[in-house]
């Protein structure tokens, strides 16, 4: 059996300085929150989350350096913003993210597995997560287990 060359443990607000710098892995898959973000912000929008009962993240780490990370939040039957009933009762997972130079080792799998303990943990029944559809990590989310619920199109009218 290959050992494991990583650690994951919880989230602390210590942590969101190298949250923020791992954030740049979003940039080729992400048009939102990550794209351009400045650093003080971000740090202060993980700080203030983790201070929250309802939300958490994982990281994992190799010698001290995070090398990858996972948030969620418990929807706790506020599904405000998703179309889809089954959002009831399930923990949003956010952000997955692992460093280009760990990938394709297990290391997102195992974020992912912490958070679906919590999320029994907190009674839900499942987790739920969005993602552009042509962002290549559908695959891999189709691998860890999620279905698709259904799809919601953008449109827009040139004025
Ligand atoms: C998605 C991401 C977190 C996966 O991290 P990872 O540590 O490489 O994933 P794992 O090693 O745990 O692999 C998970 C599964 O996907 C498969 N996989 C990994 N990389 C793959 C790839 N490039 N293509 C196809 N399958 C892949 C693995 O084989 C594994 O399946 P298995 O356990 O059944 O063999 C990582 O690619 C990433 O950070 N991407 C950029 C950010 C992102 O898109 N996040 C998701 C949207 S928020």
């Amino acid at each position: 059996m290959i050992e494991k060359f990583y650690d994951i443990r919880r989230m602390t607000s210590d942590d969101a300085d190298a949250v923020v710098e791992l954030s740049r892995l979003f940039e080729p898959v992400s048009t939102t929150l990550w794209r351009g973000l400045d650093p003080d912000e971000g740090v202060d929008w993980i700080r203030e989350r983790l201070g929250l009962p309802e939300w958490a993240g994982f990281v994992a780490e190799v010698d001290h350096d995070l090398i990858g990370f996972a948030i969620c939040k418990d929807m706790n039957d506020d599904t405000r913003g998703f179309i889809f009933p089954q959002a009831n009762e399930t923990v949003h997972l956010l952000y997955l993210a692992v460093d280009e130079a760990f990938r394709g080792q297990g290391v997102a799998r195992a974020l992912l597995s912490e958070c679906e303990k919590l999320a029994h943990d907190w009674g839900r029944s499942g987790l739920l997560l969005d993602i552009a559809s042509d962002n290549p990590s559908l695959r891999i989310y189709q691998r860890f287990g999620f279905e698709k619920l259904g799809s919601l199109v953008f449109l827009r009218k040139k004025l």
